[in-house]
């Protein structure tokens, strides 16, 4: 590399609440590639463009769910969301959820997940949740690694959690109590 030339890769997470035509792109492609790697949190295969984005547009609209984007030069590359409790639920009002959590493989290793996941624990906290929880495919090495390491509890195990095309995988339930201190 010249003189001069050095490439910062600066690393971004954000709470979004509308996307412009580029970042809705780069937020596809991101997805699609996530999905062709094995987790499309839900989806096999990737799915027709407007698909999506309606799907990702439906996320921002709704008041229970908070999408945060991991940015990396400027481009979005994953997501996570905090998914809080509707509003009749005040049993479980105390319980918030992560979903659609993923970091495009062509980003990984720049530490943007646990960016990402602070970010979302940051939000329940401050919104006075008690719990935070999240589910994932036994075959999900590295967010299993990033979910233990993280002070999250495996408190089940379902057997016929996802159908991958070919064979059930077992999914692993976790959680995270909020009520122990941050530094703890
Ligand atoms: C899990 C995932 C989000 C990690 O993204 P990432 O940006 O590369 O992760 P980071 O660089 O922030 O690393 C965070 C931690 O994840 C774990 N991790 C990341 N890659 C790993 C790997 N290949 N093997 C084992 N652990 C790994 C480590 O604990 C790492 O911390 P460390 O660097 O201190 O060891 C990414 O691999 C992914 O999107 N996987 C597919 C989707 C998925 O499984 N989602 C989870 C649903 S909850």
């Amino acid at each position: 590399m010249s003189k001069g030339k050095e490439i910062i890769q600066q690393p971004v997470i954000e709470l979004v609440t509308e996307l412009g035509a580029g970042d809705m792109e780069d937020l596809c492609d991101a997805t699609d590639k996530a999905i062709l790697d094995g987790n499309g949190f839900g989806w096999l295969k990737p799915p027709a463009r407007p698909k999506q984005q309606a799907f990702w547009k439906g996320v921002m609209t709704m008041p229970v769910r908070e999408l945060y984007c991991a940015r990396l030069d400027g481009s979005i590359v994953g997501t996570g969301q905090l998914v809080k409790p509707f509003a009749n639920n005040e049993a479980s009002g105390h319980i918030a959820q992560i979903s659609t959590f993923f970091i495009a493989p062509y980003a990984r290793g720049h530490g943007l997940a646990i960016g990402l996941l602070a970010v979302i624990e940051q939000s329940a906290r401050k919104q006075g949740f008690k719990s935070l929880e999240v589910d994932v495919r036994e075959t999900q090495k590295a967010a299993i690694s990033l979910i233990e390491n993280s002070d999250f509890s495996r408190w089940a195990v379902k057997e016929k959690y996802a159908f991958d095309g070919e064979r059930y995988v077992r999914g692993f339930y976790y959680v995270k109590d909020l009520e122990v201190a941050e530094d703890q």
